[in-house]
C-alpha cells in the first residue's frame, strides 16, 4: 500500500488532537482525479468539524476542504481535465448525500470528482487559487439566497474574514451593487475599502442603531443578525452564513459546491478585478498546520489562511504515477500511524 504523509485526527477535540501521519494514497473513483495537493487554504469548517461531530464520520479524518494542485491520475469516465493539469476547487460535497470524505485536502494526495474543480487560472498562483473555493461558493450563495438584483445595496457584516472580503468584491464587480457597506475593526478599515466598499464601519466605534440609512440586503457573515438586522429595510433579504441564524428574519444560506461556479469567475479573476486575499500571516508551511489553525480560529483572519511547502512539492509527480493507476489500493486502515 503507497501511503503519504497527512495531517489527521483521531478523536474530536482542540487543535492538539492533530498530528503528522501516515494515510494511504486513494485510488481515484471512475469519476473522480487524483491530485498532487501543492496548497491549502483553511476554513472555519475545518475546526468545527474537528470539535464535534457536526459532519459524523469515521476516524482517522484528514482535515481540509480547498485545495490547488496537479492532476496526477483519472478514473475512466473523467472526460474535463487531463494528467498534468493545474487545478482547484473545493474537494467537499456538503450538500451530496453519504458523508464527506475522510480524506480532506491536508496531505499530499486526494481524490475529487472531476465536477468539483476547475482549471486554475494561468496567473495565479497555486496558493491563490486555493483560497478561493470554499469562502468565494459561500459568498456568490448569499447572494443567490437573497435573490440580489443589479443596483440594489448592501450591508455586508464582516468585510474582512475569508467570505467577506469576497462578498465585498463580488458585491462592487459581479453582482452590480449601487452601495456596498462593510464592517470590520479599526485596524481593517482601509484594508477593506481598498476591496472595493464605498463606505466601511468600524464597529468598535459605531453601533447598527447609529446608522442611519437602511439597505436593500443585509449579508452577516459572522452571525450578528440579532444586532444587525436594524440595518435592513422592511422586506429586505437578510442573509445568515453561520447556523442557527440569530434573527427571526434571518435566512440561512449554504454554499453549493461545484466546478462551474470557479469557472463563471475566471475572467474576473484573469484580468485582476476579482483579488485574491492570503492573509499576511501565510502562507504556512505544511509543518505549520496546528499553528495556522491557532490563527484562524482566534476570528480575526483577514482573507484566507493558506498552507503550502507540501513535502511531495518537489517530486516529479508523473514518476509516480503515470496513469490511472489501478495499484493503488482505496484502503483505509482502522488506524492510521501517526508521528
Ligand atoms: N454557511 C456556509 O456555507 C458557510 C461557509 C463558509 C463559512 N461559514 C461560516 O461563516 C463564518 C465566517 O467564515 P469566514 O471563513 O469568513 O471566517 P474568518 O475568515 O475566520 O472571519 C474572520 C473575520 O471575521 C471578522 N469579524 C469577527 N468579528 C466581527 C464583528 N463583530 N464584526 C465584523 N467583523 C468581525 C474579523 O474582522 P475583525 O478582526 O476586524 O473583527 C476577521 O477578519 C464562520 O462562522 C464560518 O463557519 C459558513
Amino acid at each position: 500500500m503507497k501511503m503519504q504523509k497527512a495531517w489527521l485526527y483521531e478523536e474530536y477535540g482542540p487543535k492538539e488532537v492533530l498530528k503528522l501521519g501516515d494515510f494511504p494514497v486513494p485510488t481515484p473513483r471512475h469519476d473522480q482525479l487524483l491530485v498532487q495537493v501543492q496548497a491549502v487554504a483553511l476554513n472555519p469548517i475545518d475546526f468545527k468539524r474537528r470539535q464535534g461531530p457536526i459532519f459524523p464520520s469515521d476516524f482517522p479524518v484528514v482535515p481540509g476542504c480547498d485545495m490547488a494542485g496537479v492532476v496526477v491520475g483519472k478514473g475512466d469516465s473523467v472526460t474535463k481535465f487531463s494528467i498534468g493539469d493545474e487545478v482547484y476547487g473545493n474537494i467537499q460535497d456538503f450538500n451530496a448525500k453519504g458523508n464527506l470524505k475522510r480524506l480532506g485536502t491536508l496531505a499530499e494526495y486526494i481524490v475529487v470528482e472531476e465536477t468539483l474543480v476547475a482549471l486554475k487560472p494561468t496567473n495565479l498562483s497555486f496558493e491563490d487559487a486555493a483560497s478561493l473555493p470554499l469562502a468565494v461558493q459561500t459568498a456568490i450563495e448569499g447572494f443567490i439566497t437573497a435573490g440580489f438584483k443589479d443596483g440594489q445595496s448592501v450591508f455586508i457584516v464582516g468585510g474582512a474574514g475569508g467570505v467577506g472580503t469576497l462578498a465585498v468584491q463580488l458585491a462592487k464587480h459581479f453582482y452590480g451593487a449601487s452601495q456596498v457597506v462593510a464592517t470590520t475593526s479599526t485596524p481593517k478599515v482601509e484594508f477593506v475599502k481598498s476591496l472595493g466598499a464605498d463606505r466601511v464601519i468600524d464597529y468598535t466605534k459605531i453601533k447598527y442603531e447609529e446608522i442611519n440609512e437602511k439597505y436593500d440586503f443585509l449579508y452577516d457573515t459572522i452571525g450578528d443578525c440579532k444586532n444587525s438586522f436594524v440595518v435592513a429595510k422592511d422586506e429586505a433579504p437578510i442573509v445568515d452564513i453561520t447556523w442557527p441564524p440569530s434573527h427571526p428574519r434571518a435566512v440561512y444560506s449554504s454554499l453549493t459546491v461545484c466546478g462551474e461556479s470557479l469557472e463563471k469567475l475566471r475572467p474576473y479573476l484573469e484580468s485582476g478585478t476579482l483579488k485574491v486575499v492570503i492573509d499576511p500571516t501565510g502562507p504556512y508551511r505544511f509543518t505549520d498546520v496546528i499553528e495556522a489553525f491557532r490563527y484562524l480560529e482566534t476570528g480575526r483572519a483577514r482573507g484566507k489562511v493558506v498552507i503550502s511547502h507540501f513535502p511531495s512539492k518537489d517530486l516529479p509527480s508523473h514518476v509516480q504515477f503515470q496513469s490511472n493507476s489501478k495499484i493503488i489500493p482505496d484502503i483505509v486502515p482502522q488506524k492510521a500511524a501517526v508521528y
